[in-house]
């Protein structure tokens, strides 16, 4: 286990909307680059940027040609290089997105694969044997290649699934998962793996890292079993570097396949939602987090606690604030309420991450859908500088996506000693100063109740509390005692074995 990890909190980059460096109206390498001290200044120590590589941008990027080349509207590899270095300078680590469950319907492996004659990529991917054949109950296409069969379909029509076996096998077509050509996907991946890390690059971010393996069983113990063989790669010739799964069963992702980090995704409609975008459910926004007061911690906890139990031996769960693919916060928290939940989420044990920009509060955008991003792309627009054209994102007149004219920016929250973005940058240095707020230090809960309000909680020798609603609480617990307020959101009292708690506060108490 890398030993950055415990202290790392990362900051993720949509590549295409962080900062135009030449004017073409999109974001660039070269782009991050230059803002590498604006993200080390915030406190963040690691990056996650997603994918960078030649693609048709069918998927955002996630529809990959070519793993080992640049998109050349972000740079050269020899930008990415450079990005590595410069980042190091700076005690930056850096992680790349990883697509290993498919790649773009453009990409080389799939040009052969489609073709009538058998050649060393024909199972590649995976295939029917008759056109006139589907693939169960998968999404798949039929009719668009001189091969016979059907191919399968891991996400968009454009994003064909590569092949690492079936589990269970009901039909002659389907690979077994010790087959040569699983084996042949699996080992290829790890070549594209190790040419980034052999490059500088610090790890992955794996993109559906769940969607290997076919009719896998319940636990998906065979696209566990091809994650720990990357894992024991990793260990053996990277060990410093870190690999965290797009999955969101830590069980599964950290025990069962070895990842480093699992995140805590909001898709499942687990405890994430409760607390913060609960929109959904029946009856209005019960999100823990709003002032109204309506939420309930223990749903989140039922679902968080028994996950953090089982893993936090073996890795980290990483909470994010919001990610490319879910609407920002502020859509529905306001500046305050998003403060105590970003606090809440920095606090948590495991490995936090920032969006870029949800450190000012960027809004969801309703915008037209770009290059596959349909309700996503709200979530994806320029990120917001300073006051100049195009809230400083670039000088190009045509950019790639509308900004928040009238949204924050950089500046404006950097000038502004009470702004959201003041909150962030205090709580992570808090997070740094405090060897309480290590990724792996001891958890526990300490008030918590249904439907009530605040959230008490210790990290090592830390007591921390959360009390986003707009009523007054008071906790009575004797480790109040002798403890003195090291860094307050609102205002809060302790007196003896007391914790009083005003409107909408967060406190961490030593
Ligand atoms: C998850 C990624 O985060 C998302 O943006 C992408 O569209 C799908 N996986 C498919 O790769």
């Amino acid at each position: 286990m890398p030993e950055w990890l415990k202290d790392a909190v990362f900051y993720e980059i949509y590549p295409q909307s962080f900062y135009d460096s030449n004017n073409d109206g999109i974001g660039d390498l070269q782009g991050i680059i230059d803002k590498l001290d604006y993200i080390k200044d915030l406190g963040c120590n690691a990056l996650w940027i997603n994918p960078c590589f030649d693609s048709p941008f069918l998927d955002g990027g996630y529809d990959v040609r070519d793993y080992k080349k640049v998109a050349p509207r972000y740079g050269t590899n020899e930008t990415l290089v450079n990005l590595f270095e410069e980042a190091h300078k700076r005690g930056i680590k850096v992680l790349l997105d990883l697509v290993p469950g498919h790649t773009s319907d453009q990409h080389p492996w799939f040009l052969e694969s489609k073709k009538a004659e058998h050649n060393m990529y024909s199972d590649r991917y995976v295939w029917t044997t008759h056109a006139f054949e589907g693939i169960g109950g998968h999404p798949y296409i039929s009719g668009m290649s001189e091969r016979a069969g059907a191919y399968m379909l891991n996400f968009f029509a454009s994003q064909p699934a590569l092949n690492y076996g079936w589990l269970n096998r009901t039909e002659h077509w389907q690979s077994a998962v010790d087959s040569e050509e699983a084996i042949a996907t699996r080992e290829a991946i790890k070549d594209v793996m190790r040419f980034w890390m052999d490059l500088g690059c610090d790890g992955y971010r794996v993109d559906m890292a769940d969607s290997l393996v076919k009719n896998d069983d319940e636990n998906k113990s065979a696209t566990a079993k091809i994650w720990r063989n990357v894992r024991e790669m990793m260990d053996r010739d990277y060990p410093e570097c870190a690999l965290v799964s797009e999955w969101s069963n830590p069980c599964q992702a950290i025990n069962g396949g070895g990842f480093h980090m699992d995140f805590y995704l909001d898709h499942h409609y687990n405890g994430y939602n409760t607390l913060l975008r609960d929109y959904e459910t029946e009856g209005g926004d019960h999100s823990f987090f709003l002032k109204e007061g309506h939420g309930d911690i223990m749903r989140f906890l039922d679902d968080y606690l028994p996950k953090y139990e089982a893993t936090k031996n073996n890795g980290y769960i990483a909470m994010f604030t919001c990610n490319h693919d879910t609407p920002r916060l502020a859509r529905t928290l306001d500046e305050r309420e998003l403060k105590l939940a970003y606090a809440f989420i920095l606090t948590m044990p495991g490995v936090p991450f920032v969006y870029y920009g949800d450190e000012i509060g960027m809004k969801y955008l309703d915008v037209k859908t770009k290059e596959g991003g349909y309700q996503r792309t709200g979530s994806r627009t320029p990120m917001q500088w300073d006051e100049t054209k195009n809230k400083g994102f670039s000088q190009a007149d045509e950019i790639y996506l509308p900004v928040d004219k009238e949204g924050p920016s950089v500046k404006t929250q950097m000038e502004d000693p009470d702004s959201l973005y003041s909150a962030v940058k205090e709580i992570i240095a808090l997070k740094h100063r405090y060897a309480d707020l290590l990724a792996d230090v001891s958890f526990k809960v300490i008030y918590a109740e249904k439907g009530k309000y605040p959230f008490v909680y210790q990290r090592g020798n830390m007591i921390l509390a959360v009390n986003p609603s707009e009523n007054e609480t008071e906790t009575v617990n004797p480790l109040f005692s002798d403890t003195q307020i090291i860094f307050h959101i609102g205002e809060a009292e302790i007196g003896n074995d007391k914790l009083k708690m005003h409107p909408q506060s967060f406190v961490a108490l030593k």
